[in-house]
């Protein structure tokens, strides 16, 4: 691999985000810039390495450019050294000298931001989405359900669907598991829920709100077209999840970000191959999606990373190694930006081996290369903008404009004060659903003299179906969400659903 070939291949007619520039011996290269084409974005990506290695700078370095060029960014802050984005960087000599050597001229410049805390924990618009939302297929893989559990909650939720129990938070849920073990009968014909996996899945739920996801899961329900605004001046607002106080709680966050995913693919429309992606979203700690999870949940993630491209959105994991991106989702990433790995234990060397593996032929012995690369270097390879993979390139990475370290708290607040969605996400409301619904169909203080009950025969129970529509508070929700009266919600590839707006 000649300097001449990376020049040729990283050439494109085309609009790219700059990336670095190519190393040779130690010496950097900076009339070979290793870029990537925006059209390419929606063909998704991969950001590896070890930690501290420069993984995330290298998302900052991407979404900052993206945003630049008009495109919306979403990304999860787990560590919260992503905050530093609304702020200009630091300048610093030693940087200075760095970027200058690449051809980077570095000019500090802060980004259009907006801050989102899941269920409001944290600095950040509070961002919820309803139990009916949310889906049983995610549910399962929050609460750690097996195969059997997990589709005993897609009964629950299909009987909850139909009936017109409207599942907002994690107590209509509950009531609703609670009245299906109290009245089994109701289940009837459409497969039996065991005491015992309602027991379970309970539980579970108990556990759940006790982890803060009360405050998760409600309303208001998060718009993601929310996640699609450019400022004034055409560039791409990012959007910063804030995750510190949640990373004892990795599946809910996760889990939450395949819902985004999900709702994004469900109701964004076709646009083929878009010039330039409508969204770019960047997942870090990717691994955590993955552990663990059900074969349903990885089939839909693989779907859906497949499928959300022709809606111009591109996604990148970013993770230590491949190896935590089940092998169907790898096969499907465009760009590889692989930062250094360790070759301490024999499970590195494997890890090694097999990220050595699915780079495509290269000049280098990438075996040794990626143990040798500096910190803010990677191997990159990318699709060019006629869709063949780019010429693997050792390359020094780009240095952010924005900040690399966290922001300063009130910056953060600022942000969010000043955000036009304080007003509409800032207050969580609690609506008639489910569990007012059921409560008051067990409470005996139904008035006595409602003629609808005295008509009625005295052996003809009304079914669940009857009483909730007869009942005052559901009309009053089928009024006030103009939700689709009686009829089953149509559900996702990823079980996620969305009333209409
Ligand atoms: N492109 C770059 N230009 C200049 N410095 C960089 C660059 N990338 C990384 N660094 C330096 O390396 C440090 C670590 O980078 P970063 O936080 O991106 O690592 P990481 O791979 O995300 O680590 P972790 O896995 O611990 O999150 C940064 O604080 C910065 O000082
Ligand atoms: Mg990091």
């Amino acid at each position: 691999m000649t300097t001449d070939d990376v020049i040729k291949g990283y050439t494109f007619a085309e609009p790219a985000l700059d990336l670095g520039a190519l190393l040779v011996d130690g010496e950097p290269r900076p009339e070979a810039q290793v870029r990537i084409p925006l059209r390419m974005l929606n063909r998704h990506g991969l950001v590896a390495g070890a930690t501290g290695t420069g993984k995330t700078k290298t998302l900052q370095l991407m979404a900052e450019q993206l945003s630049a060029a008009g495109v919306p960014v979403f990304l999860a802050d787990i560590k919260g050294d992503l905050s530093g984005m609304a702020q200009p960087g630091e300048p610093s000599e030693r940087l200075r000298a760095r970027t200058a050597a690449l051809g980077q001229d570095r000019t500090p410049q802060a980004c259009p931001t907006e801050f989102y805390a899941l269920g409001g924990v944290g600095d950040g618009i509070p961002l919820r989405a309803t139990m009916t939302a949310f889906g049983p297929t995610l549910l399962a893989k929050v609460l750690g359900l097996n195969e059997t559990q997990e589709s005993s909650l897609g009964l629950i939720f299909h009987y909850a669907d139909t009936q017109g129990l409207p599942l907002l938070d994690l107590k209509d849920l509950r009531s609703v598991i609670q009245y299906l073990i109290d009245n089994p009968e109701a289940l009837k014909g459409v497969g039996g829920l065991s005491k015992q996996t309602a027991g379970v899945i309970l539980r579970a739920l108990v556990n759940l709100s006790a982890e803060g996801a009360d405050r998760f899961f409600g309303e208001p329900e998060f718009d993601t077209a929310d996640l699609m605004r450019l400022t004034p001046d055409g560039r791409g607002v990012v959007s910063i999840l804030e995750l510190p106080a949640l990373q004892d709680r990795p599946q809910l966050f996760s889990t939450f970000l395949m819902w985004l995913l999900a709702d994004l693919f469900s109701h964004l429309p076709e646009v083929g191959d878009p010039d330039r992606p409508k969204l770019v979203l960047f997942l870090d700690e990717a691994h955590l999606l993955f552990t663990d999870a059900s074969k349903a949940f990885l089939r839909s993630v693989t779907q859906t990373v497949r499928l959300i491209r022709s809606k111009g959105v591109g996604v990148f994991f970013v993770t230590q190694t491949p190896k935590d991106v089940p092998a169907d989702v790898l096969a499907q990433l465009g760009a590889r930006v692989q930062h250094a790995l360790r070759a301490f234990t024999p499970q590195d060397a494997k890890a090694l081996k097999a990220t050595v593996s699915t780079f495509p032929n290269s000049g280098y012995d990438l075996e040794e290369v990626l143990t040798q690369l500096g910190i803010g270097e990677a191997v990159v390879t990318v699709l060019s903008d006629q869709g063949v993979p780019t010429p693997v390139a050792w390359t020094r990475m780009r240095a952010p404009q924005s900040r690399m370290a966290p922001a300063d708290p009130a910056v953060v607040q600022g942000v969010v004060a000043a955000s036009p969605l304080l007003p509409k996400y800032g207050e969580a409301i609690d609506r008639q659903s489910a569990y007012e619904i059921l409560a008051a169909k067990v409470a005996p203080a139904e008035d006595p003299a409602q003629p609808v009950d005295r008509a009625q025969p005295v052996e003809a129970q009304p079914s669940v179906l009857e009483s909730v529509l007869g009942s005052q508070v559901f009309k009053s929700f089928a009024r006030s969400a103009a939700s689709s009266l009686g009829r089953e919600i149509s559900r996702s590839i990823f079980g996620t659903a969305r009333r209409r707006r």
